[in-house]
């Protein structure tokens, strides 16, 4: 007769609320973007061995960037936190030189390194942590590690300081596109509550304003001067349904290699403006955008009595004057084409300093919170708002103009074209005589 002998054994430590809230989360890959020391190397040696001691055939990898990394941070605490499961017996034995620990019943726990790329060629994981992804490259996570959860489902948990936009950002925002199997937690430094607010109040003190909030504010920074550093997610996206007692109007900035961005926006009677959806599509005939702006079914309660409801266009389209230049092949221009197909088109012929008004028009509108932007439909407006940047000073000149990047420029574009026609900055003039 065969028996399950079941062993309880107390690990030395009690989690913190916030590990707690991430360990008993239920999705498959979790993304904890924290600040320094909040407990991430701890929390994903939590999980780890507790998913070694349970699952049957376990193989559990943690993964640092550096086998320096592995051995001096994460093997002493490990070894440190599992004493009593060596002193149970449940632990046969620690191999130092292999970073690995022997558990009873065939299953293995392994501490790894990015910088050792071939020794993480494996298969059949049950269970992946990797700590500090920001310091590793993205290839590792797709072209290595992925393919070794993939047998087994493995469950994987990211922990991590953000690097400024880099794949971690990424990481950071699947959760947004695969809700069901992605989630990803913010902490900072204070709210980790295991460093003193007078070690946090120092650090502050002594330390660049933008490293201080990316290394303890867990916030993703670009270092060549953001152009919007108010906007803030929790403040400014939200995830709200259309109005349909309201209209809506349409910024757009048109392209062709680069993405032609279109935004859906709603204003209120307070002036708050919600943009509640966006469409962006690369070499796209201008006579195909407003197909696929047809397309998008939005429906509007009409005033009569009974409430009559009916989708509709948008109001208005605002656009770049650069859409009413004529193709000298076809005759036509982007506008025209869209005026032929019934939208209403209103544009303003660009002046200087139309760039600048623009951006104070959208800040204007931050600040006051008055900027609502959809967090699941408006992803390329989300991430352009972060990383839409001023290029870097050159001899300690500064630009007034923010980079060009091909990518977020074309939605502060389509943004700025709504913002300076449905609130014209009105500048007295002075008149000479
Ligand atoms: N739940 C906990 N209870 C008590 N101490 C903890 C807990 N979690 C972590 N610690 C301790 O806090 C310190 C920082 O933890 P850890 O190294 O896991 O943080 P980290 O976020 O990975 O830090 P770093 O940013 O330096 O990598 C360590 O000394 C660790 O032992
Ligand atoms: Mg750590």
């Amino acid at each position: 007769m065969q028996t399950t002998t079941e062993y309880i054994v107390k690990l030395p430590y009690d989690l913190t609320p916030w590990q707690k809230q991430v360990k008993h989360d239920p999705h498959r890959f979790k993304v904890a973007c924290a600040g320094r020391r909040t407990g991430k190397t701890q929390l994903a040696l939590d999980i780890l061995i507790e998913n070694v001691a349970t699952v049957p055939q376990a193989l559990g990898w943690y993964v640092a960037p550096t086998y320096a990394m592995a051995k001096d941070i994460a093997w002493g605490l490990l070894k440190h936190n599992t004493a009593d499961f060596f002193r149970a017996g449940i632990i046969r034995r620690y191999y130092d030189g292999d970073l690995t620990i022997e558990f009873l019943g065939n299953r293995y726990l392994q501490l790894k390194s990015g910088d050792k790329p071939d020794s993480l060629r494996g298969r059949g994981l049950s269970f992946l942590a990797i700590d500090e992804p920001a310091n590793m490259e993205r290839e590792l996570w797709e072209e290595v590690l992925r393919p070794a959860i993939a047998d087994r489902q493995a469950p994987v948990f990211f922990g991590g300081t953000p690097k400024g936009f880099n794949w971690f950002y990424d990481l950071y925002q699947m959760e947004l596109k695969e809700p069901n199997d992605w989630k990803s937690f913010r902490v900072t430094t204070e709210g980790a509550e295991l460093v003193s607010c007078d070690e946090i109040e120092k650090a502050r003190r002594d330390m660049d304003e933008r490293a201080f909030r990316q290394e303890f504010e867990a916030s993703f920074e670009v270092f060549g001067g953001q152009v919007f550093p108010v906007f803030n997610r929790e403040k400014h996206t939200a995830f709200f349904e259309f109005n349909p007692n309201l209209g809506f109007n349409i910024g757009m900035d048109f392209g062709w290699s680069a993405p032609t961005a279109v935004l859906f926006i709603q204003v209120d009677n307070k002036e708050n403006v919600y943009v509640f959806d966006e469409l962006g599509r690369r070499e796209t005939p201008i006579q195909k955008m407003g197909e696929l702006i047809r397309e998008r079914k939005y429906e509007r309660k009409l005033g009569i009595w009974p409430k009559e409801i009916k989708t509709f266009d948008p109001d208005l389209i605002y656009c770049d004057p650069a859409g009413d230049s004529k193709n000298e092949a076809t005759g036509t221009s982007s506008i025209m084409e869209l005026r032929n197909m019934g939208f209403k088109i209103r544009y303003k012929k660009h002046y200087p300093g139309v760039i600048q008004d623009r951006i104070s028009l959208i800040r204007k509108w931050l600040q006051a919170g008055k900027l609502i932007i959809h967090g699941a439909r408006c992803q390329n407006l989300i991430q352009a708002m972060e990383m839409y940047h001023y290029p870097d000073p050159k001899n300690d000149i500064y630009s007034e103009l923010p980079l060009k990047d091909g990518v977020s420029d074309h939605w502060i574009d389509a943004l700025g074209e709504f913002f300076i026609n449905q609130f014209p900055i009105i500048k007295s003039e002075v008149r000479a005589l």
